[in-house]
């Protein structure tokens, strides 16, 4: 390794030509997404009213390097490549011989890894004559993303924000309407599901299943509006593997290559993003050595680590198909003090199959750990880190702390997704003492799943998990 440089800057060219799409190259195929009503595959007829024909396309696509659209390579240059820095600082304070990377994500306007993908989406919209993309937000970086990308592309954007993150970040809600679009805190008044939503309960904090079933139905029932989603489904995380592909360059340049790649996940796009092209090296024999794949995620939100592999909705008004994945069930609610991000029931397919086939590992942790580990981060490296890659940030510092413990120089990788400066209400409740290492109750997620197959006793005879 050259021993010199704390952070590796690529020029604009660089910026990847092609998305890398890991469906053909998974140990098993992906099982399919289930309409309920046919309890058959979904028929791609049933989603065009929602997604962009483009979109759709690569979803079901299984070519497995898609061309970027050189406008929307233009765009991506305003912050594309991003940094890829060597966390000298870090690694001094925790005395290790391990060499921590990480690929700082929170450089792009919106300040975090999501316009990777909203600015394809709303390029294809447009392309395709849409009008007025909806979509849900939680903590507000998808919908700040999905407002900057609806902007540069002249489309209106309508974001559904969970009511209890539309409280707590009022200046995510600024930030989107700068940039022109329309904010509603979810259960919103503007649709029959999130009015019913109200009615049973006038203080529900929201959750993002209903954000997502509130998005959905404005979608469906007006004329030239689309729904746009920020994670799970694979065209989303095939978009974001230009952190990958650009990392894998980066890293190349100091004759480096990880041991082990490391992301949080609340969908799982931003660590699909960072690993996929990593795993992709692994399955064709181009890996210099064995990578080992980890995913972050807390322990109020524990889908792959204490979740069900089977079918379940998106959205808890059950409008979405069923997807095979790990749930807390749709009806899951995170609790209000829960501060550290990631509070989505699922998680994407793809990420799902590679864990329950043992490709990738899962590790959970509770918020007053993150925060602990995050302001290591940010008094050591100086970026005050969002609280959803801050959970890596956790696992990266037991990582380096056990490779001290035994001499090893462990490479580590890991995407910094976002930076924290609109989260400053959740460190502050960290730095008052006021939160606490919450994991969310088994007997809950038990209860949930047991509603769930009650209601949908088939999910559990569908053939296409069976040998999984
Ligand atoms: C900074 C940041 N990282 C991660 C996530 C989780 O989503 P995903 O797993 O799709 O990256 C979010 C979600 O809003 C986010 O804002």
């Amino acid at each position: 390794m050259k021993p010199d440089g704390r952070k590796i800057i690529l020029p604009d060219q660089e910026v990847p030509k092609q998305w890398y799409n890991i469906l053909p190259d998974l140990p098993k195929p992906l099982p399919p997404p289930i309409d309920p009503e046919t309890r058959e595959p979904v028929k791609p007829e049933k989603l065009k009213p929602i997604f962009a024909k483009e979109l759709l396309r690569q979803e079901m696509s299984t070519e497995r390097w898609i061309p970027i659209p050189e406008e929307v390579r233009e765009v991506y240059m305003t912050w594309r490549p991003t940094p890829l820095y060597r966390a000298r600082k870090l690694e001094e304070a925790l005395k290790t011989p391990a060499r921590i990377y990480y690929k700082y994500e929170g450089v792009s306007p919106p300040g975090s890894h999501k316009p990777n993908t909203s600015v394809p989406q709303a390029y294809y919209n447009m392309k395709e004559g849409v009008e007025a993309l909806t979509t849900e937000t939680g903590a507000g970086q998808w919908g700040s993303a999905l407002a900057y990308a609806c902007n540069i592309f002249g489309i209106k954007a309508r974001v559904y924000m969970v009511r209890v993150s539309y409280e707590q970040k009022p200046y995510r809600k600024i930030l989107m309407e700068s940039w022109g679009a329309e904010v509603l805190a979810s259960p919103s008044g503007r649709t029959e599901f999130g009015r019913k939503v109200r009615e049973s309960d006038p203080n529900h904090p929201g959750s993002l299943g209903i954000a997502i079933s509130e998005a959905l139905e404005d979608a469906v029932k007006h004329e030239n509006v689309k729904y746009s989603l920020g994670s799970v489904l694979n065209h989303v995380l095939l978009h974001q593997t230009v952190q990958g592909l650009e990392a894998k360059e980066q890293l190349a340049q100091l004759d480096e290559y990880p041991d082990v790649v490391a992301g949080c996940v609340g969908g799982g796009s931003s660590f699909s993003g960072i690993f996929w092209p990593f795993y992709y090296d692994v399955v064709s024999g181009k890996a210099p050595k064995e990578v080992r794949f980890v995913a972050t995620e807390p322990t109020a939100c524990p889908t792959l680590t204490k979740g069900v592999y089977t079918y379940d909705f998106g959205d808890t008004a059950k409008l979405t198909p069923l997807l095979p994945m790990y749930t807390l069930g749709s009806d899951f609610v995170p609790p209000p003090i829960h501060a550290g991000g990631l509070r989505y029931h699922g998680d994407a397919p793809t990420l799902c199959l590679l864990v329950k086939l043992g490709k990738v590992e899962a590790h959970a942790y509770d918020q007053v750990s993150v925060f602990e580990a995050a302001t290591l981060f940010a008094k050591t490296e100086g970026i005050l880190p969002a609280p959803e890659p801050s959970h890596t940030i956790r696992f990266v510092i037991d990582e380096a702390l056990r490779a001290k413990e035994k001499g090893e120089e462990k490479v580590i990788l890991f995407n910094l997704c976002g930076h924290g400066y609109f989260d400053l209400k959740a460190y502050e409740e960290y730095l008052n003492g006021n939160l606490q290492p919450y994991h969310y109750p088994e007997e809950q997620i038990k209860k949930t799943l047991e509603n769930h197959f009650r209601q949908y006793p088939w999910v559990r005879e569908l053939p296409y998990l069976q040998g999984l």
